[in-house]
């Protein structure tokens, strides 16, 4: 690597990881590089499980720039970059949430997009976002969309809440989503068939996602697909 090229990667790191909040971790003395396998051999099936789903990633015809909700009380920055939204054992029916941030202009995925998500747990309530509280960050994370503007979390479904008397939320996923170059996205997925739609003011149907049911192991979880289109620009999406 000429030092040119050198100085310039590490110029680039080290703005990647202030910007993610790490620059201060250091490496213990003590460690070693990790040791490599001795079985390398990786059969065709199995790489094919380590590829993305085949969703589509050709941007459909009727897919308009995502409609902005809220953002509400609860959002707390710098949960962190995880696909594990929940904790293990997290009361609740497990939901897998997968989909693709597409940009409008390009009608192309966008990869590198940053998306925020939380949600309530199964008592109705949010994490504080206090990060000296090791459950602080509970059922909150960040994901970077893949170079296909892919991304995919775990969390579980969560229920419908009162946060004021007569005041009744949906069940409901919040996000956030960032990307240079485009406007920032404050948004939210519902579920279809949901009973309290109706007495939702916040509500709208065009963030509304089918769920599946599906088996693993003998036991069931659900998955949605949403995917979210950016428009290009700066400031807020939908103002
Ligand atoms: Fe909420």
């Amino acid at each position: 690597m000429s030092e040119l090229t050198r100085r310039d990667f590490l110029k680039h790191a080290s703005l990647g990881l202030a910007a993610t909040g790490v620059a201060g971790l250091v490496l213990r003395a003590e460690a070693k590089p990790t040791a490599a396998s001795k079985n390398i051999e990786i059969s065709e099936s199995v790489l094919q499980q380590m590829g993305e789903p085949p969703l589509p990633i050709v941007m459909q015809d009727n897919l308009k720039p995502t409609q902005k909700s809220q953002l509400g009380p609860f959002y707390r920055a710098g949960a962190p970059f995880r696909a594990k939204v929940t904790p293990p054992f997290e009361p609740g029916t497990v939901l897998i949430v997968s989909g693709r941030v597409w940009a409008f202009d390009t009608k192309r995925p966008l990869s590198g997009a940053v998306l925020d998500v939380w949600h309530v747990d199964h008592n109705g309530n949010y994490s504080s976002g206090d990060s000296s509280d090791k459950n602080g960050f509970r059922n909150r994370a960040r994901l970077i969309t893949s170079e296909s503007g892919y991304y995919e979390f775990e969390a579980i479904h969560p229920i419908a809440y009162e946060p004021n008397p007569g005041f009744w939320r949906s069940a409901h996923i919040h996000y956030k989503i960032t990307h240079p170059g485009y406007k920032t996205l404050i948004t939210e997925l519902f579920f279809e068939g949901d009973p309290k739609h109706d007495i939702d003011p916040l509500f709208q149907t065009a963030l509304m996602v089918k769920i599946a049911k599906q088996q693993a192991n003998g036991q069931t979880y659900e998955s949605a697909i949403f995917d979210i289109v950016l428009e290009a620009g700066t400031g807020m999406q939908g103002d």
